[in-house]
């Protein structure tokens, strides 16, 4: 095993640095993050830092990159009543969802990334119509992290999604989906169908379902 430490990190050339870090989670959740300004202006960004912190209320965080530059992101979401939408990326929209992520300026990344804006039941902020799966959710809190990245909490307010996702138990198949995941800031990945096992108790090691 190759041994890495701390002051190793801290001593690596900046990208280098910025490319181990960022695949040191593993594989992550691809969305994108749909907003729109009060002036109607809308954004979309992809994320990689989604995250489940509670189903009951539903609650998913996201990380955002310390605010001390402007984010349309953030800066959106908190004008906006702090609405906000994730969308699941698919396989063929992998070129599209990464150009959200260049430094667009005041062209909205809804069109020029290739992807159709689509306000739902009356919720301020754009849905991506092209994805197999939407969210639509609510800032709830923001916790500063000491970095100076920011934890933002939603609640989930509204869920679409392509029927076929849905099983019987209530787990989603994201494969039929056709769903990818990220590695690093560039890797895209196909996912292929799970091993999937039941609930997890003492004395009972899990077998296959
Ligand atoms: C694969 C990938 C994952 C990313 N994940 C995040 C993330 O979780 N949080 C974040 O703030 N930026 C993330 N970014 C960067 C944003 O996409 C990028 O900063 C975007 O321009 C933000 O747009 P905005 O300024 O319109 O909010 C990611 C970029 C890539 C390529």
């Amino acid at each position: 095993m190759q041994h890495i430490t701390a002051a190793d990190i801290a001593a690596f050339e900046k990208i280098y640095r910025l490319n181990f870090v960022n695949g040191l989670p593993g594989f992550k959740p691809a969305n994108l993050v749909g907003t729109a300004a009060p002036d109607g202006r809308t954004n979309l960004a992809i994320f990689s830092s989604v995250l489940h912190l509670g189903s009951d209320p539903a609650v998913l965080g996201m990380v955002t990159r310390p605010t001390t530059v402007p984010r349309h992101t953030y800066q959106n979401i908190k004008d906006s009543g702090g609405a906000y939408t994730l969308n699941h990326v698919p396989l063929a929209l992998t070129a599209q969802a990464h150009y959200t992520s260049a430094n667009f300026k005041e062209e909205s990344e809804f069109e020029a990334c290739g992807f159709t804006a689509d306000f739902r039941d009356g919720f301020a902020a754009p849905y991506v119509a092209e994805s197999p799966l939407s969210i639509g959710l609510r800032l709830r809190e923001e916790h500063p992290i000491f970095n100076g990245t920011v934890l933002l909490v939603g609640t989930v307010e509204h869920v679409y999604l392509r029927p076929e996702a849905l099983r019987p138990d209530g787990t989603l198949d994201l494969v039929v989906l056709n769903e990818v995941a990220i590695s690093g800031l560039d890797g895209y990945h196909e996912v292929l169908p799970p091993v999937r096992y039941g609930y997890a108790r003492p004395g009972q090691v899990p077998t296959p379902l």
